[in-house]
């Protein structure tokens, strides 16, 4: 089987992209599954920054260190370097099947859609005012893991 590399995409990777990623790092790793994780931002608002203070508060809730990481931009080589692209919204999905380049292989989809019942749907974005979607990000990054992941794990 292809080692999974996965990566998670949300407007300016400050905010739920990370959470995304440091859940599903972790969740892998506590899996013994070998895979790669990044996230980036469908933006270039905030290359270079760390995580918002709420996503890093969030995930220190979980015993995550997430400071360390930095803001980039979803580029075209992601769609050959990743197996799977997860996008947090429909806006995200939008701009990244815009950049998707012809051929690619990379199984591109909402995030939500991995969650029995939610598919479709999206985490909006939390920037203004979305206190509660850090949470949300984060039990949905993990609720999925059992579902999906699991899989990966078994095989
Ligand atoms: P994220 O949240 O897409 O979850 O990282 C946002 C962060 C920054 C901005 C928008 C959304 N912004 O407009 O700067």
């Amino acid at each position: 089987m292809e080692k999974p590399a996965i990566l998670f995409v949300c407007l300016g990777n400050i905010c739920r992209s990370p959470l995304a990623e440091a859940a599903f790092r972790d969740a892998a790793e506590k899996a013994g599954l070998e895979a790669e994780a990044d996230s980036a931002g469908t933006a270039d608002y905030h290359v270079g920054n760390p995580p918002d203070p709420r996503s890093v508060e969030e995930a220190s809730k979980h015993g995550l260190d997430i400071s360390g990481y930095s803001g980039r931009q979803l580029v075209i080589e992601d769609f050959e370097r990743f197996t799977h692209i997860f996008a947090m919204d429909h806006q995200n999905l939008r701009n990244i099947e815009a950049l998707r380049p012809e051929g690619s292989r990379a199984h591109v989809s909402l995030l939500m859609d991995l969650v029995p019942g939610r598919e479709g749907a999206a985490i909006a974005d939390p920037y203004h005012d979305g206190e509660e979607q850090f949470e949300y990000t984060w039990r949905m990054s993990t609720r999925r893991r059992r579902r999906w992941w699991s899989g990966w794990a078994e095989n």
